[in-house]
C-alpha cells in the first residue's frame, strides 16, 4: 500500500517538539506513513501551534494561507491544526481557514489517528480540543526513534495562572505523569541510543507522583532516573522559582548527571512587577536559590526568561531587572517584549510602556546577557568540558559538533563514530556563538 507523506510544522516550546514526535509515532502505528521534508509533497499537513505571544499566533494563519494553495491543487490532502492556538481558537480556525480538516488540542493528539481516518472515510471536519492528559499519556506508543538527546514529558498543563500567560487556558490544569511510565519511556529511549534525557513540563519542580506507595517530587524522580544505566545526563525544563526547594539543591549536590546548567525563569527583577505578575516570589527569593545552588555547583550557568515592558514597568523596575542580571551573571535568556494575550488578567491593564521604551530596554538587557555569556565562554578556554556529541558541525561535514553542560555548541575534529557519546573536550577558543575544541584523549 502507498505510504502517505506526512509533513509536521512545529512552533513553540519543547513540549510541542515532543508532541510532534508523538504525532508521527501515533500515526505510524495506524497507517503506512513516512515523514517528508517538503510540504508540497505531503498528503497530510499538520501544524503544531503556539500562542504564547501574538506574533506566534499570527504566523499560524499566514502559514495556513500558504497551505490553502496546496489544497486547491490537490483537494484530497488533509490539513490539521494542533497545539495551543488550536486549543484556544478552534472555531475561529474553522471559520478563518476553511481548508483545515481537523483541529486538535495538546491533550487530544492521541485521538489523531481516529480523527484522520474519519476524514479519509467521511470527509467531514473534526474538532477535539478537550483536556484529558492522562488518557493522552496512556495512549502514547513507545518512542520509535531518538537522537543522543531525548525529550520526555513528565507533566502537562499549568495551574499557576501568572497574570500575563495563556498556557493554563490552552494546556489545561497541571497534572503529573506516572513515575513508572516516565521510567519506562526513558529505558526505551536509552535502548534506542539516547544519552541525555530532557524532562519537560511547564513547572517540572511541581512534579508529584506516587510509585510503589512512595511519593516522588522532581528531585526524587531525578534520583530514580540517575539509577538507569545508560542515562548520562539529565536536564529539565521549565522549573519555577516559587517551588524550587532544598531537595533540588541537594540533587545538584549529589547527582553528577545533572549538568552545570539551570533554566530558571525570573521574568523581572522588580518585586512590584513580580507581584503584579502573580509569580509568587521576590527577587531576593530568586537570588537566594541561585546563591544556594552556587554553593554546591560553583560553575553552574543560569539561564532565565524575561518579559520586558509589562504594564506599569518603569525605568526603575527595569533597572532592577538589569541589576539582577548583572549581579547574578545570567548566562542566557529568552527575553521578549510583553504581548497581551486575550482573556488573561494582564490584558485588561493599560499597556502603558511605549514601544520605543520596550525596545530600548530589551536591547540593553540582551546586550548585557550577551556580554556575560561571552565572558563565561572565555573563562572556559583551556578547560576540559564534558561534551555530548550531537552530529556534524553546521559549517563543515568533516567537523563534529556537540553541547557542553552549559549548553554551548563546541566544534572539533573527530571520527563520526563518536556521535552520540559524551566525552571530554579541551576548549581552545571562544567565538561569539560557539566554542572550538580538541578531543582530550588523542588515542580515540
Ligand atoms: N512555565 C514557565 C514559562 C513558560 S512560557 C515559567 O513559568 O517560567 C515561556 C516564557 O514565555 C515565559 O517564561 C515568559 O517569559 C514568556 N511569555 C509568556 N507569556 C508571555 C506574554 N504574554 N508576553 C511575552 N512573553 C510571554
Ligand atoms: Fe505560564 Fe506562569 Fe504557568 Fe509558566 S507558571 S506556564 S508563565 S502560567
Ligand atoms: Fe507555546 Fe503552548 Fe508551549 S503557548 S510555549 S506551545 S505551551
Amino acid at each position: 500500500m502507498h505510504k502517505k507523506n506526512l509533513f509536521i510544522q512545529t512552533y513553540g516550546c519543547q513540549m510541542n517538539v515532543y508532541d510532534s514526535d508523538k504525532m508521527f509515532d501515533l500515526l505510524k502505528e495506524n497507517m503506512p506513513i513516512q515523514l517528508c521534508e517538503n510540504e508540497s509533497d505531503a498528503d497530510i499537513l499538520l501544524m503544531n501551534t503556539c500562542s504564547i505571544r501574538e506574533k506566534a499566533q499570527e504566523k499560524v494563519f499566514s502559514e495556513l494561507g500558504r497551505w490553502r494553495k496546496f489544497k486547491n491543487k490537490r483537494p484530497d490532502i488533509i490539513i490539521g491544526v494542533g497545539g495551543c492556538v488550536a486549543s484556544q481558537e478552534a472555531e475561529n480556525i474553522h471559520k478563518r481557514a476553511p481548508q483545515v480538516d481537523v483541529v486538535f488540542g495538546p491533550q487530544t493528539l492521541h485521538q489523531l489517528p481516529k480523527m484522520i481516518s474519519k476524514i479519509i472515510h467521511k470527509r467531514e471536519k473534526v474538532t477535539d480540543i478537550s483536556f484529558d492528559p492522562i488518557k493522552k499519556f496512556d495512549q502514547l506508543p513507545p518512542p520509535g526513534q531518538t537522537g543522543p538527546s531525548a525529550f520526555v514529558s513528565i507533566m502537562e498543563g499549568c495551574s499557576k495562572f501568572c497574570s500575563f500567560c495563556i498556557v493554563p487556558y490552552t494546556r489545561g490544569p497541571e497534572i503529573s505523569r506516572a513515575v513508572g511510565d516516565v521510567l519506562l519511556e526513558i529505558s526505551q529511549l536509552v535502548a534506542l541510543g539516547a544519552k541525555e534525557i530532557h524532562l519537560l513540563g511547564q513547572n517540572v519542580n511541581n512534579y508529584n507522583s506516587t510509585f510503589n506507595s512512595e511519593t516522588f517530587n522532581l528531585a526524587g524522580l531525578i534520583r530514580l532516573i540517575n539509577l538507569i544505566d545508560g542515562v548520562e545526563r539529565i536536564r529539565f525544563t521549565t522549573s519555577h522559582p516559587a517551588v524550587f526547594d532544598q531537595s533540588l539543591i541537594d540533587a545538584y549536590r549529589d547527582v553528577e548527571k545533572l549538568p552545570n546548567y539551570l533554566h530558571l525563569p525570573v521574568q523581572s527583577g522588580s518585586d512590584k512587577i513580580l507581584m503584579e505578575m502573580k509569580r509568587g516570589y521576590s527577587h531576593m527569593d530568586y537570588r537566594g536559590i541561585i546563591s544556594k545552588l552556587r554553593k554546591v555547583r560553583p560553575n553552574i550557568s543560569i539561564s532565565s526568561d524575561f518579559i520586558i515592558g509589562y504594564p506599569g514597568e518603569t525605568d526603575f523596575d527595569f533597572q532592577q531587572t538589569f541589576d539582577l542580571v548583572k549581579q547574578l551573571n545570567i548566562d542566557h535568556s529568552y527575553s521578549f517584549i510583553y504581548s497581551p494575550r486575550p482573556g488573561t488578567p494582564a490584558s485588561f491593564k493599560e499597556d502603558n510602556v511605549t514601544l520605543a521604551e520596550k525596545k530600548d530596554r530589551l536591547s540593553k538587557l540582551q546586550t548585557l546577557i550577551q556580554g556575560n555569556a561571552f565572558k563565561i565562554s572565555q573563562s572556559m578556554v583551556n578547560t576540559n568540558q564534558n561534551v555530548l556529541v550531537t552530529g556534524y558541525s553546521a559549517k563543515s561535514k568533516t567537523q563534529l559538533s556537540g553541547k557542553t553542560e552549559n549548553n554551548r555548541t563546541v566544534n572539533f575534529d573527530g571520527p563520526s563514530t563518536l556521535i552520540g557519546n559524551i566525552l571530554p573536550v579541551l576548549i581552545t577558543q571562544a567565538n561569539k556563538n560557539s566554542l572550538d575544541g580538541k578531543i582530550v584523549d588523542n588515542d580515540i
